[in-house]
């Protein structure tokens, strides 16, 4: 088996594994979602989306109500909910300003290109994915802060204290949560210096409560001092000393000089539709925008035969454009990212020159463009308010559970960000993507991210917030669920529950979720030369989708514990 073999293998592991956690169970599910006149928030665990509900009932606006929401799924749902992590928001204000915060993890300043490679330049096993050294600086209380510094209007105390009381007085888990933390303690056991008790100390059953003392001291600190609670002091120390301990490299300096983004978010069109979405140091919204752009001029459809044409150029969009990913887009603080070129509709057909719908192309016979000029455990929540505020937010730790390393005396998990970067040139990351030169390990750079929230604006007025978790499945599952209401006519819980493909240039496969692919459509496709893969739930997408009435339908992903909250 060779090296790229051997890491597909091990991509095929992940995603059974995802599987487990994230089931497929669509057709059963209800086609309508919870409907409200004035706010709503879908998160992937209902005590956060209740925590969002609450503070938009005490008049928080919606960035409010997404710094609470992303401080309880830091307690709730700690495999991707996170203070030791990062992510993006994309906002729109009622007035019809967006912004973009990027609070992604950076490299330590230690960081080198080849700190994952032996003496004979091979990648070290996993080195980059668990334990110390796969951490980048965190960014996610920098963000919270910044966010309110700009935009809350409720005191930052008042948003962060239901977070504390969750942690401190614990939450009752569900059978699949039970099984999920005893699944995580092995990992926890060898990758963090100390016994991460409060998720190890027992073998975890329903019903169980789960505490997180410690956690919850760290909460009040960041309560107290805002991000000086995290980034200096008693925790900054915790920080270090595990980095001591553990041989990481993330020091005092890192910390202090940490600081979030605000950046012009990217904005495209599709027919009367205007996207909001992030750009790099994202790849998704450049990927949405990009298969949006060779989609506009073509008829599609759902039913019958016409949906297997559908697939087919889907397909054959995703394998030229993740050749473009791996090529060209990174951090553009780093790397001269060319995104107008790369969103250029003339580049776009060029690129789309070689397309047959008859026959699928090799991905060998694909490589980047040309350029004229010159990435599965996240989580995402969407909220709008009663003034019509808007945001979506992804937020991640990277793999589930991050780096598995608890940070002793502080209680939170790190993320394994590290592994985001192109750690070796055509060394696929453990998402199976490929990446080169531009997404190099440097210095205080950002990793190249998947995560895609995105808000659409429709004739001008509001119309979708949407998002979702799955690492390089990120942007091919946003699109489809912006396809299957803008195209397909559907609502926003059915657009959630439709099955999702995937496919990303390499491997060179079409993965759909069990249960999820018609045979007849599986056959036409296998006809035109394209292979398939069967495998557990991809993503989970939560949207909120405007009514031409203005009421608000939730689409809580069912492959999850994902609920809508609203009034
Ligand atoms: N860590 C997943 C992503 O940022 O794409």
């Amino acid at each position: 088996m060779n090296i790229i073999e051997k890491h597909f293998m091990r991509y095929f592991l992940l995603l059974f594994w995802v599987g487990l956690v994230f089931s497929c169970k669509t057709s059963e599910e209800p086609k309508i979602g919870l409907i409200t006149e004035n706010a709503m928030v879908v998160s992937a665990h209902p005590l956060a989306s209740e925590v969002g509900k609450q503070i938009m009932e005490e008049g928080g606006n919606a960035v409010d109500a997404a710094i609470a929401v992303h401080m309880a799924l830091a307690v709730v749902y700690p495999e991707a909910g996170n203070i030791g992590g990062g992510g993006f928001f994309v906002i729109r204000n009622q007035d019809g300003s967006t912004h973009s915060l990027d609070f992604r993890e950076r490299g330590p300043l230690l960081a080198h290109r080849d700190m994952y490679l032996d003496e004979d330049g091979e990648v070290i096993d996993r080195k980059s994915i668990k334990g110390h050294l796969a951490a980048g600086v965190p960014g996610a209380v920098d963000g919270m802060a910044r966010a309110h510094e700009r935009f809350g209007s409720l005191p930052w105390k008042q948003l962060i204290q239901p977070a504390i009381d969750l942690a401190e007085r614990g939450f009752v888990l569900s059978e699949a949560e039970a099984a999920k933390f005893n699944r995580a303690k092995e990992n926890f056991n060898q990758y963090s210096t100390v016994n991460p008790s409060q998720f190890t100390g027992k073998e975890w059953e329903e019903n169980d409560t789960l505490v997180q003392s410690q956690l919850a001291e760290t909460l009040k600190l960041i309560r107290d001092q805002g991000r000086d609670g995290f980034y200096k002091g008693q925790t900054a120390k915790y920080i270090v000393e595990e980095m001591e301990r553990g041989e990481g490299i993330i020091s005092y300096e890192d910390l202090e000089k940490y600081e979030s983004t605000w950046r012009a978010p990217l904005e495209g069109t599709y027919k009367n539709f205007k996207l909001i979405t992030m750009g790099p140091p994202s790849s998704g919204g450049i990927i949405i925008l990009q298969m949006l752009g060779i989609l506009e001029d073509r008829e599609i459809s759902r039913n019958g035969e016409a949906y297997a044409e559908y697939l087919h150029l889907k397909t054959e969009m995703e394998r030229r454009i993740y050749a473009d990913r791996a090529t060209y887009m990174a951090d553009a603080d780093y790397y001269p990212v060319p995104v107008q070129e790369l969103l250029d509709r003339n580049y776009l057909s060029q690129r789309f020159q070689t397309f047959n719908p008859e026959k699928a192309t090799p991905s060998d016979e694909i490589a980047a463009g040309k350029i004229l000029s010159m990435s599965e455990e996240t989580t995402h929540f969407s909220i709008v308010d009663p003034e019509g505020n808007a945001v979506a937010c992804t937020t991640t730790l990277n793999g589930g559970m991050g780096s598995s390393v608890v940070v002793d005396g502080a209680g939170f998990i790190l993320n394994n960000e590290m592994d985001d970067f192109s750690i070796k040139p055509g060394h696929p990351n453990m998402f199976g993507v490929l990446g080169g030169e531009a997404n190099q390990i440097e210095p205080g750079k950002r990793m190249l991210s998947s995560m895609t929230p995105t808000i659409l604006e429709k004739d001008g007025q509001l119309f979708m917030v949407v998002g979702t978790p799955g690492g390089s499945t990120i942007p091919t599952s946003v699109f489809q669920a912006i396809v299957n209401v803008v195209e397909f006519g559907m609502g926003m819980q059915q657009a959630v529950n439709e099955p999702r493909f995937h496919s990303q240039w390499q491997p060179e496969l079409i993965f759909y979720e069990k249960e999820g692919m018609d045979q007849g459509i599986k056959s036409a496709m296998e006809n035109k030369g394209h292979s398939f893969s069967e495998r557990g739930g991809i993503g989970r997408v939560d949207g909120i989708l405007v009514l031409p009435d203005g009421r608000l339908e939730g689409g809580a992903d069912p492959r999850g514990m994902d609920e809508a909250f609203g009034f």
